[in-house]
């Protein structure tokens, strides 16, 4: 009886070491952007930046492309600080993605006659607005799709059919830990996001028998510019719910998709809790080699009870707030009829 357990014991141990030799040990080679010319688009600031300095470093040739000259000018010169090569050659256009094909594929054209084709696109322009439905406009829901998707859409269906003709090629498409579930406060931007999904699994597809390769980046919430700007919009609900997952910063989150675009992984994440909800979110989606999955089929069973387990905390959290703004309401409606109680109270707290 021991034995048995022994040798199960044995058997079990050696599946193990196998699988972390694996996937440790036997990583895919990365490929090299030494000499070659990579497009960034919201290269100017938050991790499309760190991308671009993150690609120079690695030797590449840059082009970065954002609409704020004055930014896009400082991107340029921190590139040209941390060059690596007196050959390499970085430069900026300045571009509204969201605008007009045409205008898009002019710009492109433009800049691959300076740097030459286009090897590696990161599709990096984004912003977000927060809030519920309802009180995120019409105008500003389109402003989502159009730079959000449209932006990375125009871009990657200028470079795609090149990139397949030349049998080589790397796609970067920045979408969000926001497109794997359904969150309080994100609608239009999380549809935005969702459809940056759909388009990088699609095309990942379309173009691996042609040599071209599509990585996924899901970042969760990072620290920078963007971020500080949505912060602003965001209920309170949106707040308690997204926050507690903390910040990254926008160089490791930059490092991370860089090393797996190059590796020619089709999903980039960073951290536990990300790694956790894109399995979740995502379980139809390529991710890694055999061993990688067999470990995701043996967690992902019990991990069912942990996203249900994730709704009920949010939804206490939605009813905790409800009830609160329910309570708010009545105090300002029994002020409203009892202007003096109020201003009794208003006279007490001052003296408190
Ligand atoms: C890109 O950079 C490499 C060196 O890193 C250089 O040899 C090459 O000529 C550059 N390509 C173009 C088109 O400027
Ligand atoms: C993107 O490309 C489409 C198709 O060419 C074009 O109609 C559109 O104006 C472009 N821009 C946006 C923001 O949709
Ligand atoms: C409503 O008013 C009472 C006192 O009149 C106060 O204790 C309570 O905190 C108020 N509630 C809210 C949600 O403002």
């Amino acid at each position: 009886m021991d034995l048995t357990w022994d040798i199960i014991l044995c058997i079990c141990i050696a599946i193990l070491v196998h699988i972390l030799i694996f996937i440790f040990v036997m990583g895919k080679r990365p490929k090299s952007i030494v000499g070659r010319h990579v497009v960034v688009t919201g290269g100017s600031k938050g991790i499309g930046l760190s991308l671009a300095v993150e690609c120079a470093m690695k030797g590449a040739n840059v082009t970065v492309i954002a609409r704020d000259e004055k930014m896009l000018s400082g991107a340029v010169a921190l590139m040209e600080l941390i060059r690596q090569r007196p050959e390499q050659r970085f430069q900026y256009r300045s571009l509204d993605i969201g605008g007009d094909y045409v205008e898009v594929a002019r710009v492109l054209s433009e800049v691959e006659e300076s740097l030459g084709d286009i090897y590696m696109l990161i599709n990096c322009a984004g912003f977000a607005i927060c809030g519920v439905f309802e009180s995120v406009s019409v105008a500003d829901t389109h402003k989502l799709m159009n730079v959000n998707f449209f932006g990375s859409y125009n871009c990657t269906r200028y470079v795609l059919p090149k990139m397949k003709k030349a049998g080589e090629g790397i796609i970067v498409i920045t979408s969000s830990q926001a497109a794997m579930f359904g969150i309080y406060g994100y609608g239009p931007y999380a549809a935005s996001k969702y459809a940056l999904r759909a388009m990088a699994e699609t095309i990942a597809m379309e173009s691996r028998e042609q040599g071209v390769s599509v990585t996924l980046a899901l970042p969760c919430d990072t620290n920078t510019p963007g971020f500080e700007e949505e912060e602003k919009s965001k209920p309170r609900e949106t707040k308690i719910i997204s926050g507690s997952g903390g910040l990254m910063q926008p160089e490791q989150m930059a490092k991370a998709i860089l090393k797996d675009a190059l590796k020619g992984n089709f999903i980039s994440t960073l951290g536990a809790e990300s790694w956790l909800i894109t399995l979740l979110g995502g379980a139809l989606m390529p991710w890694d080699g055999f061993f990688t999955n067999l470990l995701h089929a043996i967690v992902i069973g019990p991990l069912r009870l942990f996203s249900y387990g994730l709704h009920k905390h949010f939804n206490s959290v939605i009813r905790k707030c409800a009830v609160e703004d329910r309570a708010a309401q009545t105090n300002e409606t029994s002020a409203k009829h009892s202007p003096d109680q109020a201003k009794l109270g208003d006279t007490l707290a001052e003296h408190k």
